[in-house]
């Protein structure tokens, strides 16, 4: 079986085809990941509008490139073959709010054939509402007009699921799972694929959300993530001292979280230095900043995955890619003797292989486009 799978729900627009193999197995054929971070960055975080600009741009040439890389992509042999003129009118009619991706999408279906694919899979919550929209649309464009069923797929799964695409140790359940990205985090109990049970959560800002504010707060760029684990490798042993940011809800007998009076405390320290003493300390307070927020991950994940009895620890989503949050994490596991997953840095971040990956291991049906609905704040459970 062949998946085509998209994921628009934020500033990434990515297309990726998956095979699946007899011996349960798959194969990635091909992974592609358009980033908008350039758009975004000059105002400090994603604007839903301009990602749904960039989303309806992007989608069909980024879908060509997907097709041609996988070897699918054909041009429509027949002179005489005419689109359908009312399936053209029915997908005008779905993408009546996406009119820029109508046109390319229009004269793409003019000019090559349906490709040999079995499965659509989208992203359809949760997410930015518009950015979701687009990627809904336009799989339900392609299924109408393909006649293909569309999985909708929960992008905080999908985040879960991209720790088997290139599973290095054998993953064991029960298992616990951090996901930590720009709008989620979330410690969730696995019991199976499907199965799951939300332990904990964000009560404000999500960890990725907490990075990006301190680094805008800072004027060090976006997204802040990158940027605040650099600078905080410069940090001087000297400096680091003077820095001590507080460690929101570590001793709380839950498993939620609270990032944002970190932002808070973190403003009012720098409220307190002059400008060269602010200049001295940054790279400290980017490291303090950065081992608060790894410190309370790592114990609360620790010991929900005591508690619970579980066999394996993963980790998942933007934040992922953090090295001192890899480290600290994989570290404090095996000292428990745990299991630890984390998936390689580029499926950490979003992508639309998670997505084929999710739909491949999915336990419920395939529908017609007709059902697919965007649910911008879509639970697990
Ligand atoms: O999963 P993702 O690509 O998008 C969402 O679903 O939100 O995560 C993006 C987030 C951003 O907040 C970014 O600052 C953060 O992940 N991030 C990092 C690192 N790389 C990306 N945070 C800390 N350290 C990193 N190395
Ligand atoms: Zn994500």
């Amino acid at each position: 079986m062949r998946i085509l799978a998209i994921e628009t729900s934020c500033d990434e627009t990515s297309i990726a085809v998956l095979q699946t193999k007899e011996d349960g197995g798959f194969n990635i054929l091909t992974n592609n990941v358009s980033s908008q971070i350039a758009v975004h960055a000059p105002f400090g975080g994603v604007v839903p509008m301009l990602a749904k600009r960039e989303h309806q741009k992007n989608l069909v040439p980024i879908l060509k490139q997907s097709l041609e890389e996988s070897g699918l992509l054909k041009i429509q042999s027949t002179k005489s073959h005419i689109p359908n003129k009312s399936k053209i009118q029915t997908i005008n009619k779905i993408l009546e709010r996406e009119d820029v991706l109508f046109k390319l999408l229009e004269s793409f279906l003019k000019k090559y054939a349906k490709p040999e694919i079995d499965l659509i899979a989208v992203t359809n919550g949760p997410g930015l509402e518009p950015a979701l929209w687009v990627g809904v649309n336009f799989a339900k464009a392609l299924a109408c007009f393909w006649d293909l069923p569309v999985l909708p797929v929960n992008h905080v799964e999908a985040h879960i699921v991209a720790n088997w695409l290139n599973q290095k140790e054998k993953i064991v359940f029960p298992a616990v799972s951090l996901i930590v990205s720009g709008g989620h985090t979330q410690l969730i109990l696995m019991s199976d694929f499907g199965k799951y049970k939300i332990l904990g959560e964000t009560r404000d800002d999500a960890a990725g959300e907490a990075f990006d504010k301190l680094a805008k707060m800072l004027n060090l760029g976006y997204p802040g993530g990158p940027i605040v684990a650099r600078i905080a490798a410069e940090a001087k042993e000297i400096d680091r001292g003077s820095v001590r940011l507080p460690r929101p809800m570590i001793t709380s007998k839950d498993y939620d979280f609270s990032f944002s009076g970190l932002k808070t405390a973190a403003l009012y320290f720098v409220k307190t230095l002059d400008k060269k003493t602010l200049k001295k300390l940054t790279p400290s307070i980017c490291a303090d900043f950065q081992q608060s927020i790894v410190d309370v991950l790592v114990s609360k994940t620790i010991r929900a995955a005591r508690e619970y009895n579980v066999k394996s620890v993963l980790l998942s989503g933007g934040v992922a890619a953090n090295d001192l949050l890899r480290q600290t994490l994989e570290k404090e596991s095996k000292r428990f003797g745990l299991t630890f997953s984390v998936p390689p840095k580029e499926f950490c971040t979003d992508n639309a292989a998670m997505i084929a990956l999710t739909a491949a291991f999915a336990k419920k049906n395939a529908v017609k486009w007709e059902k697919i609905q965007v649910d911008a704040n879509l639970r697990l459970q």
